[in-house]
């Protein structure tokens, strides 16, 4: 099956646009462009339902559904449930909150594995526990490459580990990690797999209970979305964490995790990334009788085979096609700055 381009650009009202439509930004940092679906949605939710949701009057109950379609349709998508998410304003805020619901549970003396091939928001937060006496330790990247050895994870991880925090798809060097054999060494040791998937989630639709994570995170602005960060939890692992939200909040689901109110209008807008997959399955298509996931995986796949055949073939570009271990990458060629003098990665978006 080949990508209908044609009709995935006529998705994105920014290629109506004559002066956008010259372009082609491939900034990951600033995310994905729009298709209409979201676009329409939030502009819907602008205009007629910009009042508090779940209320009793029309506008009201409008704006609580459509909060809720977008909470189902997430779930969908990532053959979840929505009562295991929690939409909060960034995947940086997101994992700042569940290092300060994680920590009621963790004591002096007990490890967290952090890397330094993961962007700061899944570093910074891990390391303000050390304040309590949690001690921090650093599984790191071979200089040269960049990549992470899984057999210095497993020097690394012992009986006093609680938590190992890790990217799915590395923002700097492109690899993703093995997600899977990471996880089987982080619940063999009896540890939680805290998962950044921010870089992973634009070269793949997670099913997040094949990944086998016990908390995922990332950011739907990467996604074709709005500025929203999901964060997906095991349903036993999210019951040990310490509220966070309003006292009058902690027992919700959905809010027990996110300090503020939630961000309706951008919430709601989220129901169009089901629209948009849908609508790009049923160009390419046929079988109906497929899960949202499904037919969410399908689109992406197709868009991804031939971005990672075009790149193949234009040698202007400086590209990384091992699908096995990297994901479709553009690359300047600014790979010495990637690594500080200190052996730090760069920690950019
Ligand atoms: C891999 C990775 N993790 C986390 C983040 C932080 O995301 P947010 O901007 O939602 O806080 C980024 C931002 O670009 C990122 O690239």
């Amino acid at each position: 099956m080949t990508l209908n381009l044609n009709f995935v650009r006529s998705q994105y009202p920014v290629f109506q646009n004559p002066e956008t439509a010259q372009w082609a930004f491939l900034e990951n940092a600033g995310g994905s462009y729009v298709p209409h679906q979201v676009i329409e949605r939030l502009n819907h939710f602008f205009k007629y339902t910009k009042v508090q949701p779940f209320g009793l009057f029309d506008s009201s109950v409008a704006a609580g559904e459509a909060m809720e379609a977008a909470y189902r349709c997430l779930a969908e998508l990532l053959n979840t449930d929505p009562d295991q998410l929690t939409l909060g304003p960034s995947t940086s805020m997101n994992f700042y909150v569940l290092a300060q619901a994680i920590r009621p549970g963790l004591k002096a003396g007990d490890e967290i594995i952090v890397t330094n091939q993961d962007h700061e928001a899944n570093i910074g937060c891990w390391r303000r526990l050390s304040e309590f006496g949690i001690v921090i330790r650093e599984w790191q990247i071979d200089h040269q490459t960049g990549e992470l050895d899984i057999e210095d994870l497993k020097n690394l991880i012992s009986s006093r580990t609680r938590l190992v925090c890790f990217n799915l798809c590395s923002n700097i060097v492109g690899t993703m990690n093995d997600v899977k054999a990471i996880n089987e060494i982080v619940h063999n040791a009896g540890a939680l797999a805290v998962a950044d998937g921010v870089s992973f989630a634009p070269h793949g639709l997670a099913d997040v209970n094949d990944l086998g994570d016990d908390l995922f995170l990332f950011r739907t602005y990467k996604t074709f979305g709005t500025h929203i960060g999901v964060m997906w939890g095991r349903r036993d692992v999210l019951a040990e964490l310490e509220s966070q939200s309003h006292y009058f909040n902690a027992d919700k689901p959905l809010y027990r995790l996110n300090p503020a109110g939630p961000q309706h209008a951008q919430i709601a807008a989220l129901a169009g990334l089901g629209e948009y997959y849908d609508a790009l399955y049923d160009k390419h298509f046929t079988d109906s009788s497929l899960s949202r996931h499904e037919r969410g995986v399908k689109p992406m796949k197709i868009t991804l085979d031939w971005l990672k055949q075009h790149l193949d073939t234009d040698a202007s570009l400086n590209e990384i096609t091992d699908m096995l271990t990297r994901a479709v990458t553009l690359a300047e060629q600014a790979a010495s700055d990637t690594v500080g003098p200190d052996g730090r990665a760069s920690n950019g978006a």
